[in-house]
């Protein structure tokens, strides 16, 4: 991999990456600063893509045309779906869906885009193998899980919503930017991977939980991909 771009939804998805890359150039587009920087000598772009599908996908878009990137690696926090997940654990994504598109009046399954091949977008298998090696020698104290993540433009905070998401599309956690990375890796055909780790439950008191373990979740995503970045 030559190129490598990194996303986060927020500045504290990857403050710990930033800290220690050695920022070459900085660049402007649709109002996001992206970071060429070196690290572990490895040339990454990284940027904040600011919350939200849109805002993923349009952030995913740039770092494919105006950076040429080989690969996507998105990080950062998710709230916990599947029932074995705990706080700080980490889910490696399997696949991605947008547990939120819903043309159910029509008969489609919930996540289905219609008239699309896939909505299920399948992450790159060297970078799924090569993220669940490294998360055996992280130092953090974190469980390891590969899965399918859920993004929506929703918070989840209710037991219901959380519950919704496992009986519909069957989601290990929930978040707001990964699938639509993966939507626009796909029409690009560009390899992505997705690491988030736990900093909430999802349910009533999500917000309290999240504000608490924000960034010892991001701690523990980004020590993952500090050790992947080793290893590509
Ligand atoms: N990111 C972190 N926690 C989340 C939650 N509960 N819902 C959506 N995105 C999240």
């Amino acid at each position: 991999m030559h190129k490598i771009g990194i996303i986060g939804a927020m500045k504290e998805e990857i403050a710990p990456l930033q800290q220690k890359a050695v920022t070459t150039q900085t660049q402007t587009f649709l109002g996001l600063t992206f970071y060429k920087a070196m690290l572990y000598d490895k040339e990454v772009i990284l940027v904040v893509s600011g919350i939200g599908k849109v805002n993923a996908a349009l952030c995913t878009q740039v770092l494919i045309d105006r950076f040429g990137v080989d690969c996507i690696i998105n990080v950062g926090v998710a709230g916990a779906v599947y029932q074995k997940l705990s706080i700080g654990d980490i889910v490696i994504s399997e696949d991605a869906v947008q547990h939120d598109m819903d043309t159910s009046v029509f008969g489609d399954p919930i996540g289905i885009i219609p008239r699309m091949k896939e909505s299920y977008f399948k992450a790159d298998q060297h970078l799924v193998a090569l993220a669940k090696s490294c998360g055996e020698s992280l130092t953090a104290k974190a469980r390891i899980f590969t899965g399918r993540i859920a993004s929506g433009d929703q918070f989840i905070s209710t037991a219901e919503g959380k519950q919704k998401i496992w009986d519909t599309v069957q989601g290990y956690c929930a978040e707001m930017e990964g699938a639509a990375i993966a939507h626009a890796c796909y029409l690009n055909d560009i390899p992505f991977v997705i690491i988030r780790s736990i900093s909430d439950d999802a349910e009533e008191k999500a917000n309290i939980s999240y504000e608490k373990f924000v960034e010892i979740a991001a701690k523990n995503s980004g020590e993952l991909l500090e050790k992947m970045l080793q290893q590509l």
